[in-house]
């Protein structure tokens, strides 16, 4: 146990309740790694397409078995990134600012993803600047966060803030291994106080987990007087891509690997959920970024 956690959040009576949520995910049927725009990816070693898709196979029953709803988007061939949905957008309200990659080898994602949320029912906004949405964007409560310094361009997050009427906070990322926002922060508790049954201050704004050496040094003062109670976690369990993880609140998936993560989260109240997409490594995208939540009308 840290001493310096608030006395509230050491107590037992800190009792975090699981939100349902509704995610887009897609098969990794194409998944292979036959080009190297993240650190990650190294085209000449083999991947074993079976190996991925049971990987993922298994985060997509977990989520069911857990009571989520998971939303599918059909892969396609010659596409083999398709697979890390939080890249497909950035969805709030029922209202879904579509994607433009940084780097060409996605551009075939774009339109898919467009016509998929119009075809669900969702307002469609089509972007202008570089940007490469949950993957880089992450509401916590009625603040979005986001990223900048590898993919997504500063501009976007004007663009952003103006499409969601919201606060947009820009942080920089320097460390290449952790180029999307999502692969340092993990939202652990994005709501406005429905998440926790305490007043540990966590539930009011909600709360995160972050990697404090992905950021500089601007954007780790921002993130420190912002979110005093946020898990600061290892260089050793972000190296295992620990903060690449959903949460409902309640559950949190994770790496397996992560280990010193999971024990903070239990120290929490939190309930880690161990997944393993090692094969999904190898294209440099974990539990998150096969994730996109898809937020309704409220
Ligand atoms: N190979 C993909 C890329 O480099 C991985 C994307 C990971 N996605 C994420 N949300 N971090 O674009």
């Amino acid at each position: 146990m840290t001493a310096s956690l608030p006395l509230a959040a050491q107590t037992p009576a800190v009792r975090r309740t699981p939100q349902r949520r509704r995610y887009l995910m897609c098969r990794p049927d194409y998944f292979t790694v036959s080009y190297r725009i993240n650190p990650w990816m190294e085209p000449e070693n083999p991947t074993d397409t079976a190996k991925a898709v049971a990987q993922w196979q298994t985060l997509y029953d977990t989520y069911i078995a857990l009571g989520h709803e998971v939303e599918l988007i059909d892969p396609v061939p010659g596409l083999p990134d398709m697979v890390y949905t939080a890249n497909g957008g950035f969805i709030i309200d029922g209202r879904a600012l579509g994607v433009r990659f940084r780097v060409p080898e996605r551009r075939g994602e774009e339109r898919p993803f467009m016509d998929w949320f119009a075809a669900h029912g969702f307002e469609v906004i089509e972007p202008i600047s570089v940007q490469e949405g949950e993957g880089d964007f992450l509401l916590v409560g009625d603040t979005i966060l986001a990223g900048t310094g590898f993919r997504s361009v500063g501009d976007s997050h004007r663009e952003l803030a103006e499409v969601f009427g919201r606060e947009v906070v820009s942080l920089r990322l320097v460390d290449p291994r952790f180029y999307h926002l999502d692969t340092a922060i993990s939202v652990l508790d994005p709501s406005t106080g429905s998440g926790t049954e305490t007043s540990s201050g966590t539930g009011a704004a909600g709360n995160i987990a972050y990697l404090p050496s992905a950021f500089d040094e601007a954007s780790r003062r921002e993130l420190e007087s912002r979110f005093p109670d946020a898990i600061l976690v290892s260089d050793d369990d972000g190296a295992v891509f620990g903060l690449n993880s959903a949460s409902d609140g309640y559950n949190v998936f994770i790496s397996p690997r992560a280990t010193g993560f999971e024990a903070q989260l239990r120290e929490r109240g939190y309930n880690p959920v161990l997944i393993d997409l090692s094969e999904l490594l190898l294209g440099g995208g974990g539990i998150k970024c096969c994730t996109l939540e898809l937020r309704g009308k409220s």
